[in-house]
């Protein structure tokens, strides 16, 4: 397995739609593997392949608080919110694309998702709590959509301004 580089925002490449797989093969396992080691190294609770440069239709997640529980990765390709619950709930969010960034974002509180998994499996997995804002939050970024795209364009241009000069400080192109 081997570490991926994040691309940190602003970035052309996470705005881009990310494509469906036909499947999962070797390349596409590993892929995962990648992600999930690159996610747990960062640390974070969800990567998408478009954070990495790959503008291809997979996510890798695990919300599990590694003090007092055992890890639970899930990798999913292809995943789509086949339901969403009226209710909704409030998180403050982050990402490993915007590093030290954290704002509240509003989205329903409970999901189901359909997805391919690692075998190439069909599942369906209901969600709820911080599992459910994770999913969603990194399905967005396989539609360009970053979690600060959900706040005020005030907030926003705020914040990129401050990733513009996080990005010139760490010499990142
Ligand atoms: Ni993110």
């Amino acid at each position: 397995m081997s570490l991926l580089d994040i691309l940190i925002a602003p970035d052309a490449r996470l705005k881009q739609k990310a494509k469906p797989l036909s499947g999962v093969d070797g390349r596409v396992a590993r892929l995962m593997d990648d992600m999930l080691e690159t996610m747990y190294k960062a640390p974070g609770i969800g990567l998408a392949a478009p954070q990495v440069g790959i503008l291809e239709r997979v996510i890798v997640v695990d919300v599990t608080d590694h003090k007092t529980e055992k890890p639970n990765p899930i990798a999913m390709v292809n995943p789509e919110i086949i339901r969403a619950s009226d209710d909704l709930s409030v998180t403050q969010e982050g990402c490993l694309s915007i590093p030290d960034i954290y704002a509240d974002v509003t989205r329903p509180a409970e999901v189901t998702v359909r997805y391919v998994d690692r075998d190439g499996e069909v599942r369906t997995l209901d969600a709820g709590g911080l599992l459910a804002t994770c999913i969603q939050h990194e399905i967005d970024h396989l539609n360009g959509v970053l979690f600060i795209d959900h706040l005020s364009s005030l907030k926003r241009n705020m914040i990129l301004r401050k990733m513009q000069k996080y990005k010139r400080e760490h010499g990142i192109a």
